[in-house]
């Protein structure tokens, strides 16, 4: 297929007609109109290798949506010209309604339903052998209970999509569920219904606090902590498929149905939170995790879970003051022999403290960045989870880590650093409904060296500064959620990482792929189709193939057009030059995800 800019290639749906050589017409205007690092590249004469992703054909979903649907054809003239077509449910309320309008992509915020296994249809190409499985994917199936709006992103409830893919006959189905948490049980007892209805849903109010979210009512939130959402992440082990946050405990998910199974408690000395970026570590099996402790006790505990799912051993995690504290700790980076953590100074202080833990107050709300503090690192052995070194380091935000390595002595760590401020990062969290991004909610991905034997630490760019000292835009554009070949995954440095982009156009949300090279300092950026908003991806090695990119990056859309989502498959080592591998075009709506794995068939 011909991805010129200017085809007049055209989708259809349901009678709508959608010109996308108008709508990329458009979107050309758009991109000279906004400054942004991809235009002022263009300008310099130093564009990066970038392409835009083939319109796809919108193919009908298999089944009817699961809510009444309103289509409309907006005005021209307003800011969305970009995808010129908005999909709102008959349901929504209208304050939603007009924030999607504003900005399509919101409309992959709106609620799940639970789905059952159904047919996915293969739009294009063929599914390779390796991603012959399923892909889980783990996210807020619901950021709002009818027109209340929970105070944060990462509140949400826990949604678990699998997408099961059989490459011999080129097929695929899918399902959805909510993952049967305690606070999810008790909003759907109050709200009656399967707990998925638009019309019940939070008519009552909400029913239980959440980290950010306080409950309806003053009483029900006195003496409660936080309950888990259980939204963020999937990971397999010890056979148990397990939908992950640090909120609390995992939860066990039936690969079949995908019902919840309950809470996994692998052994009691663990702590109350389970990290959802746990790591496992590819030559053992042994699952790294942490969290924060059961209350009445505070700080975080560190855990070595082998592959049966026995506890090895807990450890404290030290603290740069003499008493514990509440810290987020989201992501840790696993080298062969360490794991690194990085603790930015989001602190809850000391005067928010009690607000926060009676629940007079909004927990997450409680925490504040401070101007004072550094961002403390620490760096514990694996083998005996012992402390090599724990200091600070030059203040930094970061939600992510990439990898780690060792190479000579030192320790590297690749990480997503924070462009802007963090309390600007957490209010467009708090309301996503509303969030308009700019570069400065994306990172850049940066490089910590730490000797090893001194703990001396410097820190760079992964990707260099240009020659007038100025960091090169036309190498790397804002980004988050990094990944890499898990070939080389804490083994090694690697060439190659894959991360979610944004070309400054979209309305700042997710809209591109980035693969880098860092040996090469070179970068290929591939532009979503108009009005599709990619997850993260998935990088699934090809078999008999030894070249590090030689694998498959497969992620979740979500396509305006449809109000659904795809899967789309890319060849990793010809990341710009072919249409994608395969695309599956679910029958359901797949609200943003955070992260997943793939679970090869046995
Ligand atoms: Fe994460």
């Amino acid at each position: 297929m011909n991805k010129s800019e200017t085809q007049t290639q055209t989708q259809t749906f349901s009678g709508m007609v959608i010109s996308v050589a108008a709508r990329a017409a458009q979107r050309g205007a758009s991109l000279i109109r906004s400054p942004c690092a991809l235009e002022r590249a263009a300008r310099s004469n130093k564009m990066p290798r970038i392409v835009r992703d083939a319109p796809r054909l919108a193919a009908p979903p298999a089944s009817s949506p699961p809510v009444a649907v309103r289509r409309r054809q907006l005005p021209l003239g307003r800011r969305h010209r970009a995808a010129a077509l908005c999909v709102c449910r008959a349901t929504t309320p209208r304050e939603i309604a007009r924030a999607i309008e504003d900005a399509p992509w919101r409309g992959g915020l709106e609620p799940a339903a639970n789905a059952p296994w159904t047919a996915a249809e293969v739009v294009s190409g063929r599914i390779p052998a390796e991603l012959a499985g399923t892909l889980y994917r783990a996210g807020p199936g619901r950021i709002r209970l009818g027109a209340t709006k929970y105070a944060h992103w990462f509140d949400g409830d826990g949604y678990v999509t699998a997408i099961e893919m059989d490459a011999d006959a080129n097929t695929a189905r899918c399902a959805g569920k909510y993952v049967e948490t305690a606070r999810w049980t008790k909003q759907r007892a109050r709200d009656g219904g399967d707990g998925t209805n638009d019309d019940a849903v939070g008519s009552s109010g909400v029913a239980v606090r959440g980290a950010w979210t306080q409950a309806s009512g003053m009483m029900a939130n006195l003496g409660r902590f936080p309950t888990n959402p259980s939204n963020t992440s999937i990971i397999v082990h010890a056979g148990k498929v397990l939908a992950c946050c640090e909120g609390g405990a995992p939860v066990a998910i039936d690969p079949a149905s995908l019902a919840t199974r309950g809470e996994v408690v692998f052994g009691p000395s663990l702590p109350m939170g389970f990290s959802a970026h746990s790591k496992q570590d590819p030559r053992d099996g042994t699952l790294y995790t942490w969290g924060l402790k059961k209350p009445p006790f505070i700080g975080i505990s560190v855990g070595k879970v082998n592959a049966a799912g026995e506890v090895m051993q807990v450890a404290d995690m030290p603290f740069p003051r003499a008493a514990p504290e509440f810290a987020l700790l989201h992501d840790c980076a696993m080298s062969e022999n360490y794991l690194t953590f990085f603790m930015c100074p989001w602190e809850l202080p000391n005067d928010a403290i009690v607000g926060a833990l009676s629940g007079m107050k909004s927990f997450g709300h409680s925490f504040k960045w401070s101007d004072e503090r550094e961002t403390w690192m620490v760096v514990l052995r694996k083998s005996d989870l012992s402390v090599v070194h724990a200091k600070n380091v030059p203040s930094f935000s970061s939600y992510h880590t990439c990898d780690a390595y060792e190479e000579n002595g030192k320790l590297k760590v690749l990480y997503g650093k924070l462009r802007g401020d963090r309390t600007g990062l957490e209010k467009n969290f708090g309301d996503m409904y509303a969030a308009v991004w700019s570069s400065r909610h994306y990172n850049d991905l940066h490089e910590m060296t730490i000797d090893i034997a001194t703990g001396n630490v410097t820190d760079a760019l992964a990707m260099p500064t240009n020659a007038d000292g100025e960091r090169d835009m036309t190498k790397m554009i804002g980004m988050e959620f990094p990944v890499v070949s898990p070939r080389t995954m804490s083994r090694r440095k690697p060439k190659y990482v894959y991360t979610l982009a944004n070309s400054c156009g979209e309305h700042g949300y997710f809209d591109s792929i980035q693969k880098l090279n860092l040996e090469t300092q070179k970068a290929e950026t591939r532009l979503s189709a108009l009005g599709h908003y990619p997850h993260e991806c998935e990088f699934i090695p090809k078999t008999n193939a030894d070249d590090e990119d030689a694998g498959y990056l497969a992620y979740v859309e979500y396509d305006v057009s449809r109000d659904a989502a795809n899967v789309v498959v890319l060849d990793a080592q010809r990341f710009t030059e072919v249409d994608p591998v395969a695309v599956i075009a679910l029958p359901m709506h797949v609200p943003y995800t955070f992260h997943g794995t793939f679970a090869r068939r046995a």
